[in-house]
């Protein structure tokens, strides 16, 4: 890019920031279909990290599509550009030393792979591995059948491909362990890595 010039050597390291806040920050990228749990397994854990006192982060896909990414659609483009402007301000939140939350299906393999490649090294992918059927099943926002309906176009699992994350750090399974089960074993991972030594 010309007439750019960046200033990142003089700015603030993450490092200070991270030992202000007395924790190591990271992205919890969380990844499934629509009604596998996400938002739900995303909205406790950031309780249950702010009770423990940590400084938290929630980015949901639902709430971020209102906002910085209201002008984009569920098109393959439209999908990449959400996500590549989510892992931006996910790395903008992280390199403040704060542990952020992404909840957003992440559809396919490239768009996985870029959201890590944006993030680097801060980058958790967790896989909230729940059935399309079951999904289907729960139909929290009715939209299943929308997308069944034809009323709703290029639905993920429906008629707009999910491809299952290759190499996840962490799977939940929403239809065989409950969603406290699954908590647990979010919050216990994550408390892990975020420890400040
Ligand atoms: S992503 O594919 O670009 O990662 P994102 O997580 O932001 O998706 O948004 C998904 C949410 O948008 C769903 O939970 C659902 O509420 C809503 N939605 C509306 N239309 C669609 C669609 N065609 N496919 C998937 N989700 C949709």
């Amino acid at each position: 890019m010309e007439h750019i010039y960046p200033i990142f050597d003089t700015i603030l390291s993450t490092n200070q920031k991270e030992k202000l806040l007395k924790q190591h920050s990271m992205v919890i990228w969380m990844i499934g279909l629509s009604g596998s749990g996400k938002s739900t397994l995303a909205r406790a854990l950031e309780n249950t990290l702010h009770e423990k006192g940590y400084l938290t982060q929630l980015l949901d896909g639902d709430n971020l599509r209102t906002g910085i990414n209201n002008n984009l659609g569920f098109s393959e483009e439209g999908r990449i550009e959400n996500i590549r402007r989510a892992a931006e301000v996910s790395k903008l939140f992280a390199n403040c030393g704060v542990i952020t939350i992404c909840s957003l299906i992440s559809p396919t393999h490239s768009i996985q792979e870029m959201a890590r490649n944006i993030i680097g090294e801060k980058y958790s992918e967790i896989f909230i591995n729940c059935p399309l059927e079951v999904c289907e099943q729960r139909d929290v926002k009715g939209l299943y059948k929308k997308a069944r309906n034809g009323e709703i176009k290029d639905f993920t699992g429906i008629d707009s491909p999910f491809e299952e994350p290759k190499n996840p750090d962490l799977i939940l399974r929403t239809h065989i362990d409950s969603i406290e089960e699954c908590h647990n074993q979010l919050v216990d991972y994550v408390l892990r890595k975020t420890e400040f030594k």
